[in-house]
């Protein structure tokens, strides 16, 4: 028997639907905290396949999840490239910014297949103790990378990356090129290490205006998805354009997904009208109305799946799961989806 999420993702209106959420594996559950303080740091956590793993099955193990999401992070892919990359403490990543020719010769594809074999191995790990769930892969959308990449940090607006993509489009395309390249050869490792779905966040797709989004966003995508579709066919993915807003119609028909990801802000009664019906979407959940627990939360849920009853739905939150979130309101949420 097809599994549910699978189900969901091939366009059939499951009821009640899937249910995973965001960063359900993270800071918000005590097992974590444990031990992600026994790994020291959180790159070597990620390169640890039997502790990797062992984080990626936690939420299972507590709740009734339909998904089970590599635990990873988004530079993986920039660090196996051959950037530095560190954490600092309570903050993202810290990479040396590329601005120019020279900071680009130092990325090398031909090195990603052996530095991400730690992160397969995990892959390998979970997919032989996932039972009904499915295994998620995943990788950051060639923007987000981007925008990581030559800003050096998290930003507000990444104003290097988008400034070098109007400055400079032959060396910020010549950086894209290079992340569709190393993110097929990592999303095909993950899929024969037995990734059932795949995933791509492109959190900050949304800073772009519409002619820089197709640019830079859909044109990509789309060719990481066709790359995917020929060796790997049955291989479902899900597009997340975080704040895509009303450019979330043309991303989901031009990129070739099979699913989208809706962030927070969007209505998914608009999300519905702009994608084709038998396209599964997935989210929406507010992670701050989880937080709060309690009517509001009821109340928000409901009205989500009031709003997606009979359609392909998978339900999931609007981005991650804040570290504030008490773990029994994840509970309640996923019995609630449940009893729909
Ligand atoms: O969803 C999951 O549970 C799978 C694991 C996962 C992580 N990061 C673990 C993580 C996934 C899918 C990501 C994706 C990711 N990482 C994105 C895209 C989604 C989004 O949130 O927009 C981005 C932009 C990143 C980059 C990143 N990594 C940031 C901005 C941060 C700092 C913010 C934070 O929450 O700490 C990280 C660190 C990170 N990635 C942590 C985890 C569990 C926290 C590290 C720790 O334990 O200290």
């Amino acid at each position: 028997m097809t599994k549910r999420l699978l189900r969901a993702l091939a366009g059939e209106a499951v009821w009640p639907p899937p249910v995973w959420l965001m960063r359900q594996a993270g800071r918000y559950l005590p097992e974590y905290r444990a031990l992600r303080a026994e790994a020291g740091d959180f790159l070597g956590l990620c390169t640890n396949p039997v502790l990797a793993a062992e984080v990626t099955l936690q939420p299972l193990r507590r709740f009734a999840m339909d998904g089970a999401i590599l635990f990873s992070d988004l530079p993986i892919v920039s660090w196996a490239l051959g950037q530095d990359l560190r954490y600092a403490e309570g903050e993202g990543p810290v990479l040396p910014p590329i601005r120019d020719a020279a900071g680009l010769a130092v990325l090398n594809l031909k090195q990603v297949a052996d530095k991400v074999a730690p992160i397969l191995e995990t892959v390998r790990r979970v997919r032989a103790e996932v039972g009904e769930a499915t295994l998620i892969g995943f990788t950051g959308g060639p923007f987000t990378m981007a925008c990581y990449m030559v800003e050096g940090h998290g930003s507000r607006e990444f104003a290097a990356a988008r400034g070098m993509a109007y400055r400079d489009p032959p060396l910020f395309g010549a950086l894209i090129d290079l992340l569709v390249e190393a993110n097929l050869v990592y999303l095909r490792g993950q899929a024969d290490a037995g990734a059932e779905a795949l995933m791509l966040f492109d959190s900050w797709a949304g800073l772009l205006p519409p002619s820089e989004f197709a640019t830079w966003v859909t044109a990509p995508t789309a060719r990481i998805v066709a790359g995917l579709r020929e060796s790997h066919p049955d291989v479902p993915v899900i597009g997340f354009p975080r704040l895509a807003g009303v450019k979330l119609g043309a991303y989901a028909v031009g990129s070739g997904v099979s699913a989208v990801a809706m962030d927070t802000s969007m209505d998914p009664l608009l999300a519905a009208a702009m994608v084709p019906s038998t396209m599964a979407l997935q989210g929406n959940l507010d992670p701050l109305a989880l937080a709060a627990g309690g009517a509001a939360l009821a109340s928000e849920t409901d009205a989500l799946l009031a709003a997606m009853r009979g359609r392909p739905f998978i339900f999931n939150l609007g981005h991650g799961i804040v570290p504030q979130t008490p773990p029994e309101h994840v509970a309640a949420l996923v019995t609630r989806v449940r009893a729909a």
